[in-house]
Parts: structure tokens; C-alpha cells; sequence
């Protein structure tokens, strides 16, 4: 099956008791057996759920892998997968990623002893040399969340697989239709399904996928015994997601594109971040690993003082103020009060992001428009 065909597709088999062609939003608990032990492969609903286990299908078709989890967020799926560990293992992870996967990680794990060790991870290089015989996972974010850093996917699953290490990606920034890491030798994907799965903003929700069934069947364990599972509702809405997610990715590059030109050659922004730059470092790797290169934009301005930046955010109309990216609206973000500030300044600043950074996630809206709005703001 083609992309479009295959994400349509995905999951939706008509509901066995009705016909409905939409999965149902089964609000239920628990399910009522025959006899003790006795049921329909349903007991208690934190364990399974006919609306999320169509979703899980669906989460495994469109990332190419066998097996997928839905989880209660995007956060609740990285503490799955690092719940895997014991005390003394060690995680490889890169230092500039999303600030609450680095909360996560040195405020709640660190406690438990696991290490985390932080490294540039667009040199692989870097990788290799914090491999040691504890090193049980590799972290990557690709793009990076907001600097727009691409690591050679590939290029560190044969390290992790050389170091009997599990390499998990992030993909949220990418989604599925832009890049799939099983492919490229990662064990596990994570997404955010809040973001371009959902697509919408109305859903907070997360996902993992993978190959391996014992690695299911482990995160599976995780999944019931934690508890961090998504209501119905909010599978059904991630379902529906996916079923235009192609078409959505289309016009986010389209106008992603566009916007990240546009504001290249405007005179009062210096830096522009957008992995679709043939001067981008991560250029190369990205048209290889990637089908386009996204909606996801940071930027500085020539003035860099916080009070322009500030301006900025609070001038446009289009683009709203908010956390959060990959709903179909356009959002502007400043990663270092909003998205990013539990990292320590001094973190943020060591790997590139500024306090001025102004982070885009460029929504579906026409793209002339975004710039109008943008050229008004920025002035
Ligand atoms: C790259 C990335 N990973 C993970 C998360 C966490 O996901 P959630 O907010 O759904 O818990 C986010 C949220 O912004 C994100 O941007």
C-alpha cells in the first residue's frame, strides 16, 4: 500500500459487533465475562481497549513496525521505555532535545541510578565515545526540538547494535509520513501523538512502536502496571489524525518552506533553523533519512535583546502564543520561558539556544497569509 492509501487505512477495521466503519469510542472500564477467566480478550480497561488497540494497530502500519502502544502522553511513553532499566545502567542522549524528556530524565530517573550522559549526537563520533559496558540505551531527536539538529539515524543503530544497546528515537518532529527510524535500525519509536498524529491541539497522548516482541511484551508489562494510558476519546481522536496526516505533512513542508526562505532573506533576522537549508549542517542526512523536511522553524532576529524577541511574539495574529506544535494552526513558541525552561540557562546556552530564540510551528493556513502576518510582527 501506497502512503495515503496506508494511513486511511490503518487500524480501521469496521467493529465486528455493528459494522460501525468508525472505531467506536468504547467508554467502558471493564467487560463482562462469561465465566471467571472467560471473556472476549477484554477484562479492565487500563489493560486493553478496543478503541486504543485499533489505534496501536494503526500507531504500528504507519511507522512500518509490528507493535504499537498507546500511551496517556508523550512524556508517559519516554518513562516507559526508560523504566526498562535498572539502577547502574547508563543512557546515551542528545543534549539538545525536548525540555521535558530532559526533566524527565535528571529530575525523576536520576534519583533511581540511572546515568545519563549528554552528548552533540550529530557526531556520531561523540556517541561512540560514551559507550561503555553499562550503556543499555541510546536517546535520539531528530530533528531536535527547537534547534532543528538531524543525527544520522542509521549511523547510530549500528554503534547501539554493536554495544547491545536499544536505540529509541524520538520522531515526533518528523512523523511518520517524513521519516520512519525502525527502518533505519532503531528499536523503538516514540512520538508525542499530541502533536502531528493528533494534529488538531485538542489530544495530549503519546506512542511507541517497535519490531521485537519480547521488547513489547516488556513495554506491554510497563503499560498496565504503570497505568499511563489514554482514555477512548482521545484514542479515537489520534485515530482520526492519522487518517489525513499525509495530507497535513504535505502543506507543512509546503508552507514551511516557504516561511523559512522568506524569513532568511528578511534583513532583521539573523539565524534561521530549518533542516531544508542546503548550508544546514544536518542537510545531507536529512534528504537521506527524511521524505521533507517539516513545518518546524527557529529563528533569531538581528536585535537580539529579549525585548524585540518579545515584541515579536506578541504582534502576530495568525501565528498564536502557545506551547505545543503540529496542530493544523500556526503556533509561535519562546522555547526558553515556555517549552525549554526546565533546562538551566547555562545548559541552554552551552548547546545554542539562545534566550531570543523564537521557535514556528507553521500550520496548514495559506502560507501567504503566515508570511503577511510574520512580516507585520517582525516589521
Ligand atoms: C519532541 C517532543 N518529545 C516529547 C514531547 C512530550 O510530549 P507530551 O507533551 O505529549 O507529553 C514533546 C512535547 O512538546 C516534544 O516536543
Amino acid at each position: 500500500m501506497k502512503i495515503a492509501t496506508k494511513f486511511i487505512r490503518a487500524g480501521a477495521e469496521p467493529d465486528p459487533s455493528t459494522g460501525a466503519i468508525m472505531t467506536p469510542i468504547y467508554q467502558t472500564s471493564t467487560y463482562v465475562q462469561e465465566a471467571p477467566g472467560k471473556n472476549k480478550g477484554f477484562e479492565y480497561a487500563r489493560s486493553q481497549n478496543p478503541t486504543r488497540k485499533a489505534l496501536e494497530e494503526a500507531l504500528a502500519v504507519i511507522e512500518n513496525g509490528k507493535y504499537g502502544l498507546a500511551f496517556s502522553s508523550g512524556v508517559a511513553a519516554t518513562d516507559a521505555v526508560i523504566k526498562l532499566l535498572q539502577p547502574g545502567d547508563e543512557v546515551i542522549a542528545a543534549s539538545d532535545m525536548y525540555g521535558g524528556t530532559y526533566r524527565l530524565f535528571t529530575k525523576i530517573f536520576e534519583k533511581f541510578g540511572i546515568k545519563f550522559l549528554y552528548t552533540d549526537t550529530t557526531n556520531v563520533e561523540n556517541v561512540k565515545k560514551l559507550i561503555t559496558a553499562n550503556t543499555k540505551l541510546i536517546w535520539l531527536e531528530t530533528p531536535t526540538n527547537p534547534l532543528m539538529n538531524i543525527t544520522d539515524i542509521a549511523a547510530v543503530a549500528t554503534i547501539s547494535k554493536e554495544a547491545n544497546a536499544l536505540l529509541c528515537v524520538d520522531n515526533t518532529f518528523a512523523s511518520p509520513y517524513l521519516q520512519n527510524p525502525l527502518e533505519l535500525g532503531a528499536d523503538i519509536v516514540m512520538h508525542s501523538s499530541t502533536k502531528y498524529l493528533g494534529g488538531h491541539s485538542d489530544v495530549i497522548q503519546g506512542a511507541l512502536v517497535m519490531n521485537d516482541a519480547d521488547l513489547r511484551e516488556k513495554l506491554y508489562f510497563i503499560q498496565k502496571s504503570c497505568g499511563a494510558v489514554p482514555g477512548p476519546m482521545d484514542c479515537f481522536l489520534v485515530l482520526r489524525g492519522i487518517k489525513t496526516l499525509h495530507l497535513r505533512m504535505q502543506q507543512h513542508c509546503l508552507n514551511g518552506e516557504k516561511i523559512a526562505h522568506w524569513l532568511r532573506a528578511n534583513p532583521k533576522v539573523d539565524k534561521v533553523y530549518w533542516p531544508g537549508f542546503e548550508d544546514h549542517p544536518g542537510f545531507a542526512v536529512a534528504r537521506k533519512q527524511m521524505r521533507g523536511f517539516g513545518g518546524m522553524i527557529s529563528f533569531t532576529l538581528k536585535d537580539e535583546s529579549i525585548a524585540n524577541a518579545t515584541k515579536v511574539m506578541s504582534s502576530t495574529k495568525l501565528f498564536s502564543l502557545a506551547e505545543s506544535l503540529g496542530g493544523v494552526e500556526s503556533l509561535i513558541n519562546h522555547p526558553a520561558s515556555m517549552t525549554h525552561a526546565s533546562i538551566p540557562r547555562e545548559e541552554r546556552i552551552k548547546n545554542g539556544l539562545a534566550d531570543s530564540l523564537i521557535r514556528l510551528s507553521v500550520g496548514i493556513e495559506d502560507g501567504d497569509d503566515l508570511v503577511e502576518d510574520l512580516a507585520n510582527a517582525i516589521g
